[in-house]
Formats: C-alpha cells, structure tokens, sequence
C-alpha cells in the first residue's frame, strides 16, 4: 500500500552570502500612511506614533497601558549594602510588585557607583539567568520564578542554581561600569515572563489580562517581547525613585532577544536616555527583508518545531517568505529612538543575526535623526571588524561570536560618555 507523502513545510537554508540576499525595497520610514514625506514637526505630531502602531501591528503586538494600575506599585527593599564591590558601590536588591500585590513580582538588583557625588547614569537590562548569574557577587539573591534547564540545578528542575553564580558577569562588566561612574540595573527576565510558549501563563501578560490564564490571544495583541520590554519600563519606574539615580541619563540595553525587548522598550517608551542594542539580529535591528541568517518564518514559528512562536504577535509569522509583504522594517523600530542616542552592535561571527542586516536598520533609520537634529550615524560604509563608527548613532561590529563583551561595554560607554547628557 502506498502511504500518503505528507509534506510538511521546511524552513529554506539559511542565507550565510552576501550575494543571495534577493533584491528588497525598504518602506521609508518617514512616507506617512497617507503617503506625505513628513518633517520634523510631522514626526513629532503624528508619524511616530504611525510607526509604533505598524510596529505593534505587524511585529510585536500592543502593550496595554497600565498606567492606572500602577497606582498600585509596590516595592520593597530585600538587601541593601553602601559598601559593595569592596567599597566601591552601593548595592540594592528590590522586590517590585508594579501594578499590586494580585500580579507577579520582579527582582530589581541594582548597583550605584560610590564617590561621585550627585546621581549617576544607569543602564539597565535583562539579564538571561538570574541576577546572580549576571555579577560575581556572593550577596545577590538568584530567582525564585521558573529557570530554564541551562540555568537549573540538576536536582531542583526549573529553579535557579547557585553553581550558575557570576556565570554571566563578563557579559555586564560590572566593575568597568562602576570604575567609569556609571550604574547598572539588571533583573532576571523569566520574573517578568518565563520564555517558553506556556510562559505567559506564569507571568504578566496573564496578570494584566481580564480573562487570566483563560486568555485567547487575539493577532496585534502583545507577547514575550513586549511583555520584557514593558518589564524594563518598569525597571525604569522604580530607578526614578532612587535618589543616586540620575533618571534623565538612563540607558536600555540588551543582548540577543533581550537586544529585541530593549529596543522594543526604548521605540516606545522616551524616558530611556540611550537605546543599546548588542547582537539583536532578526526581529531586532536586522532588517527582514535581506533574508539573511535567521528569517521571519523561522523566528515566528512558522515552520513546525522551530522557533519562538511566543514572542512575537501573531501576524509576524505570515510574512514567512513573504517579506516583500511587511509594508515596514526593522530600521523602523530604530528610528522609533530617535532622537535620542542609539547604539546597534554585532559580532562578525553571528552570521545568525546577519551583522551587515544590523549596520543597514541603523543606516536606513539615520535620516530620522538627522531630521530631527542629531547627527546620527555619519557614515554610509559598512566599518572593519573592531572599529566603532557613527555620531549620535554608534555601531560597531567586534570579532568573535554571538556574546556581550568587554570590548562591547568599552565601546558603550564611550558612546554614552559623549552622548548621554543630562537633561
Ligand atoms: C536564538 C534566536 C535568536 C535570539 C537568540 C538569543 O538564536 O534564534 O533570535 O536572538 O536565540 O536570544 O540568544
């Protein structure tokens, strides 16, 4: 008997040549719906929030505006110590509870450099395993919410392992920070939604939804990524209260798919000062049109097994190999930043996150900034491995592979030195 020959879809081979990326055409960011080439004025009035809309339409779906809830905010202090780091910083472990008690809670570690007198810059972000997995600190408190199997104890699946202490810590560069009088902010972004399809269940996209667990999510509605950049905001809520905090001078940063959420987080919310960007590839600030390393349809979920159909809104997934359809890119997304500064960083060997797809989103955003006033990026060529380029937009592309490095933060916070000013 002849068995039916079920074909089921494969995602094509990825894209690791510059000559097989197919031609595209990128929608100008600053043609209107109504087909108007704004100006300044008219991004300001109306065009921005155009682009966010489309974003939240085609991407990342809409964050519901929690604004009134957060009325009902509470945090606590879990540890505090005005000698960290030998001396050399201020060290606060807080519980946060932004929009009441009913709703889940995130863990807030943050660390001000001491001596400097007045209120430091921050940078915050997530971070991937735990806040004791992001410095080499023996005070910092790890999760108590669910941890994937990398950073779980054999013997205690899902919860959060002491060996995994300072695992990350070369990805924060605490020390350089503090030495260079800058602050950082970090929480474990499973706090705010564990990262796997059921996840949402466990954190606040349930929580802020009327019918909780029972949610239906609706296409435009919002997921993982929108729920860790709303956490961010939040993470931003509660540094605005810290009195060594200068909150006019806070930047978002974030690796890989946190790269995502930051970028998410900075597009729409203007109280971050500076938007980082390390490594954030597709549905980051590579554009999706080059098809390039990884695609749309493999991102989404769109082939059967693969990717990460949680994060993105539903829409997203039926561009797969359709990308000619998206009427936007991702250098929309980077313009949303402007023009505020912003820096896209990529790793040679991350052919994955398609480093040139990331020097062209910022390239393709820097009319935005210019037109708004800054100098933006300065430059049109592709730069050597390891040399920074740009103005008040920075990028830069450091050898090696997919990682956040010393020579990345150095690059951070030269940028931050000459553009992050107080407001
Ligand atoms: C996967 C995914 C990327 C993501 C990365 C990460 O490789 O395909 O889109 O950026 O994980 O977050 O480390």
């Amino acid at each position: 008997m002849l068995l039916p020959l079920i074909l089921l879809a494969a995602a094509p081979a990825p894209i690791q040549e510059e000559s097989k990326v197919p031609p595209y055409t990128l929608p100008d960011p600053l043609v209107s719906g109504a087909g108007v080439k704004v100006d300044a004025a008219g991004w300001r009035s109306g065009r921005r929030a155009e682009v966010l809309r489309a974003l939240e339409t085609h991407v990342y779906g809409r964050t519901p505006d929690t604004s009134a809830l957060r009325a009902s905010a509470v945090q606590e202090v879990r540890e505090h110590d005005a000698g960290a780091l030998g001396g050399k910083a201020t060290r606060t472990q807080l519980r946060v509870w932004p929009v009441g008690r009913k709703a889940p809670f995130f863990d807030l570690l943050v660390y001000l450099p001491n001596g400097r007198g007045g209120r430091s810059p921050v940078f915050i972000g997530p971070n991937f395993g735990g806040n004791h997995t992001a410095v080499d600190d023996p005070a910092v408190l790890p999760p108590e919410t669910w941890v994937s199997k990398q950073w779980s104890d054999p013997s205690r699946p899902a919860r959060a392992s002491e060996r995994h202490r300072g695992a990350q810590s070369s990805r924060w560069q605490l020390e350089m920070l503090i030495a260079r009088g800058y602050g950082l902010a970090t929480f474990y972004y499973g706090d705010i939604e564990p990262d796997h399809p059921e996840g949402w269940k466990d954190g606040f996209r349930a929580a802020l939804s009327p019918a909780g667990r029972d949610t239906v999510w609706k296409d435009g509605e919002w997921a993982a990524i929108g729920a860790w950049a709303w956490g961010l905001s939040r993470g931003l809520d509660v540094l605005a209260r810290m009195p060594g905090v200068d909150d006019s001078r806070v930047a978002v940063i974030g690796h890989s798919r946190l790269g995502k959420a930051a970028l998410w987080a900075g597009a729409q919310d203007e109280r971050f000062a500076m938007v980082v960007s390390n490594d954030s590839g597709c549905g980051g600030a590579a554009l999706s049109k080059r098809t390039f390393g990884e695609t749309v349809g493999v991102i989404s979920g769109f082939y059967p097994g693969r990717g990460f159909p949680h994060w993105f809104t539903r829409r997203f997934s039926t561009y797969s190999e359709n990308e000619a359809a998206l009427p936007l890119d991702q250098h929309w997304l980077l313009a949303a930043a402007a023009p505020r500064p912003l820096y896209v960083a990529s790793a040679a060997e991350d052919l994955w996150a398609d480093p040139r797809g990331e020097f062209l989103g910022a390239l393709h955003a820097d009319p935005v900034f210019r037109l708004l006033g800054t100098p933006g990026l300065g430059t049109d060529v592709f730069p050597e491995v390891g040399r920074p380029v740009g103005l008040s937009v920075g990028y830069h592309v450091r050898a090696g592979k997919h990682d956040v490095t010393a020579e990345d933060w150095a690059n951070y916070l030269d940028f931050a030195d000459r553009n992050m000013k107080a407001r």
